[in-house]
């Protein structure tokens, strides 16, 4: 019998990334012992997500809170789990998350050579009904000398090391991507065990496919090429219409894109001159990962990642997905300049 069913010998993350790492001669560790944390926040945000627990704060028949205990709302939570364990890990020195005004700097201390910018969980509309949400994650090099400074944050995305993101979906994946031509890989949370195991090799996004995701409502904001693109969607010259998959969170409707292909939009329109999703932590990361699976990424104007940011929290207009349905809504941009 191959005992009891267990694999024992599995992929997991770390040691997909250790090996990964062994590939290049002057490598320290100091990238797996960074995104080891990084899985450590992400498998304590799953829990929680999960409510794993909660039977014992509202007791077993009852439906009240019986310790009298405040949750900690989620976004809250998540946010301090990432920064500690960022810290924790001796391996940054600047840390920027959607949550906070101000960029972090690592006590000296605890200093190390990465910053990382990241959203620790997005899609918060979608946390009360119990939609799919996630967090999202780059990593970049100090590339200066002296002390760190917000500053050391402001890099274009392609500079990022390796960015990655979490889907809290009906499952917990980690989509990751490391420096260039690597490959992006899905490893999967097995709860029984608590560890990400490779379940996704090598994954390509496909050229073409028949899904747009882009929020509608917004369509009377909309410039006349998005119109004009969503319009050809809905009523082809030939064969058949897109199906419309829209859920308003960047992890589900990206990871989405990127498992069945397709386009995801996010425009500036009338009421948000610059879109609404942020370049740092969100544009980027999925950028880098949609550019390395073989997608496009642009702003209408440009690859995402050549942005130079001059604001931590600065938003940009994004368009990623399938090259040929990206392309394609890039031709009807062209023509409505
Ligand atoms: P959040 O950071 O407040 O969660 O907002 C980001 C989310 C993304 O996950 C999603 O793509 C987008 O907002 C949806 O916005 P809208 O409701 O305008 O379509
Ligand atoms: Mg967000």
């Amino acid at each position: 019998t191959r005992s009891q069913h267990m694999e024992t010998n599995a992929m997991t993350l770390t040691r997909w990334v250790l090996q990964e790492q062994r590939k290049h001669p002057g490598a320290t560790g100091d990238l797996t012992q960074l995104l080891n944390a990084i899985c450590t926040a992400i498998k304590a945000i799953s829990t929680a997500v999960r409510k794993a627990g909660i039977a014992k704060l509202y007791g077993i028949s009852g439906d009240v809170n019986v310790t009298g205990d405040e949750q900690k709302k989620l976004d809250v939570l998540s946010d301090d789990l990432f920064v500690n364990m960022m810290k924790a890990s001796f391996m940054t020195c600047v840390l920027v998350t959607e949550e906070r005004p101000n960029a972090i700097i690592v006590e000296p201390e605890n200093q190390g050579k990465y910053i990382v910018c990241f959203d620790p969980l997005d899609g918060s509309s979608n946390i009360d009904c119990l939609g799919s949400i996630g967090s999202i994650f780059s990593i970049y090099r100090k590339d200066t000398e002296g002390e760190p400074t917000a500053q050391d944050a402001l890099q274009p995305g392609n500079r990022i090391v390796a960015s990655g993101y979490a889907l809290y979906g009906s499952a917990t994946m980690i989509v990751l991507a490391i420096g260039h031509n690597s490959g992006v890989h899905g490893f999967m949370l097995d709860p029984s065990i608590g560890e990400f195991i490779l379940s996704e090799p090598n994954i390509r996004i496909k050229p073409r496919h028949e899904i747009y995701s882009i929020n509608e409502g917004y369509t009377q904001y909309w410039d006349e090429a998005i119109k004009e693109y969503v319009q050809k969607k809905k009523f082809p010259e030939t064969g058949k219409p897109y199906g419309s998959r829209y859920i308003g969170s960047m992890v589900a409707d990206v990871h989405r894109t990127l498992v069945y292909g397709g386009i995801f939009m996010y425009p500036a329109h009338k009421k948000a001159p610059k879109g609404k999703l942020r370049l740092m932590y969100e544009c980027n990361p999925m950028a880098f990962i949609i550019e390395q699976a073989g997608g496009i990424a642009t702003t209408g104007e440009g690859r995402v990642l050549d942005v130079v940011p001059t604001d931590i929290h600065q938003r940009c207009p994004v368009f990623l997905g399938s090259p040929e349905d990206i392309k394609e809504l890039l031709e009807i941009m062209e023509k409505h300049k």
